[in-house]
């Protein structure tokens, strides 16, 4: 396997630039190195070295959205954005319930080679919240899926929830709740609040969110059980977290780049990219999300990447479905809401967009500390370079970005999955 030398890059952004060397996909040396006659070498002039980011929360919509993303290029669109490893739901058509499909997602993801593809299981058959699906089964299928979730949907029923904790604990894997009181969302559209209400919009209350949360954490208590909490988006959920981790609940819980930027001011523009679920909230809703994940009281970051196709996004607001693009701008977000504001450092960044996620994910390769021994899964990134986002250009097969035109901080140029060079200079290496 080829050697690489990645030289003058500065780990987690701290002391003197060093130069890390990489052989047969592990870290065998970091210090100031001569350079090995076949060594392929990154210049890295003092930019920031990173763990390969995980992502919790991906939609690749493979099988059965193939023309608004594949495994394969939703694969590019995470090594170029910085991830060695991503999650994909399992709200696929047909979903992935059964050890078949996540095994073909994740055979796919091998094949396409950029990126682990760790295929989400459903937690109840066909997302339909009636029965759960065989958690076992898929836990110990090749794929070894660690996470189930009915992401898109709520695992709204109290008892089926119960016995998915239940089971999960005895399967050693993670409950992801897509939290939404289905009751108290019955057409809703936007934030209820006074953005929804000027524009006519039927409002999703952030008490669909938090009645959810709190019911979830209070189950996962009684089990014994490790919890994850989706997309959080409003203030009072950061503080049902707080009080159920305080408590000692095994809750875990995650931000989108969105959530952390946007808010439903975007609502005025009437512009369904903007349309997303949960909704973006307000400016306060926003500021408290930064502040509880730089506290940790928000594990970590996730995109929640929802490619749509144009149809399905370039219509009316109420026939628009919800979701965007987030890969290839997780990290410009990042650093334009956490660095910049003196938020997080790099080693924060590092965790929240790496360390956290894979062990909640249960994945032991990834999220390592940049030491000799470790697995090669790197990230190295340019902190200062600003870029503008053009969704034409993504290496998603849809567009839906609502950064189109934004100009943002932070940029990746190398991005490593086991010692491979998968992405460099924002292409992907072949
Ligand atoms: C997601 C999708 O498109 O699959 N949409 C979204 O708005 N986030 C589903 C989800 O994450 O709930
Ligand atoms: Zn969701
Ligand atoms: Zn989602």
């Amino acid at each position: 396997m080829k050697t690489v030398l990645i030289k003058g890059a500065r780990p987690y952004g701290e002391g003197d630039p060093v130069d890390v060397l990489v052989e047969d996909g592990v870290i065998t040396d970091i210090g100031a190195l001569d350079t090995p006659e076949d060594a392929e070498v990154i210049e890295a002039g003092g930019q920031v070295l990173l763990p390969g980011f995980v992502d919790l929360h991906t939609h690749l919509r493979e099988p059965g959205r193939e023309d608004t993303e594949t495994i394969a290029t939703g694969s590019a669109a995470a090594a170029l954005g910085g991830y060695t490893a991503v999650f994909a739901m399992a709200n696929t058509d047909p979903v992935a319930d059964n050890a078949v499909i996540v095994d073909h997602v994740w055979r796919r993801g091998q094949e396409a080679g950029l990126v682990d593809v760790h295929p989400v299981g459903a937690v109840t058959v066909g997302l339909k919240g009636e029965k759960l699906a065989e958690l076992g089964t898929m836990a110990k299928s090749e794929a070894r899926v660690k996470v189930f979730s009915d992401d898109g949907l709520c695992v709204a029923d109290p008892l089926l929830m119960r016995r998915a904790l239940e089971y999960s604990t005895a399967l050693g894997v993670v409950i992801a709740q897509h939290a939404e009181e289905p009751r108290l969302t019955v057409g809703a559209q936007a934030h209820e609040g006074e953005q929804a209400a000027r524009l006519g919009y039927t409002g999703w209350p952030a008490s669909a969110e938090e009645s959810i949360v709190a019911r979830d954490c209070l189950l996962a208590e009684h089990a014994n059980a490790r919890l994850h909490v989706c997309h959080v988006s409003t203030a009072g959920t950061a503080d049902i977290l707080k009080w159920a981790k305080e408590r000692g609940t095994k809750v875990s819980a995650e931000v989108t780049p969105h959530h952390l930027l946007l808010t439903d001011e975007r609502l005025a523009t009437y512009d369904p990219v903007n349309k997303v679920n949960p909704p973006l909230r307000t400016g306060s809703d926003a500021e408290k999300l930064r502040a509880a994940l730089a506290e940790g009281v928000i594990d970590c970051v996730a995109t929640d990447h929802a490619p749509h196709a144009v149809q399905d996004k370039d219509c009316e607001w109420s026939s628009a479905r919800p979701g965007m693009l987030g890969l290839q701008t997780a990290l410009s977000i990042v650093v334009e809401t956490m660095v910049r504001t003196g938020l997080l450092d790099w080693r924060g960044v590092a965790r929240v967009m790496s360390e956290r996620p894979a062990e909640i994910g249960n994945l032991s390769d990834h999220g390592r500390p940049i030491e000799v021994g470790e697995p090669a899964n790197l990230t190295l990134v340019d902190p200062d370079t600003e870029w503008t986002v053009r969704g034409a250009e993504l290496a998603s097969i849809a567009a839906n970005t609502p950064y189109e035109g934004m100009r943002l901080p932070g940029v990746v140029t190398a991005t490593l999955l086991r010692g491979r060079i998968t992405a460099r200079e924002g292409k992907i290496a072949s």
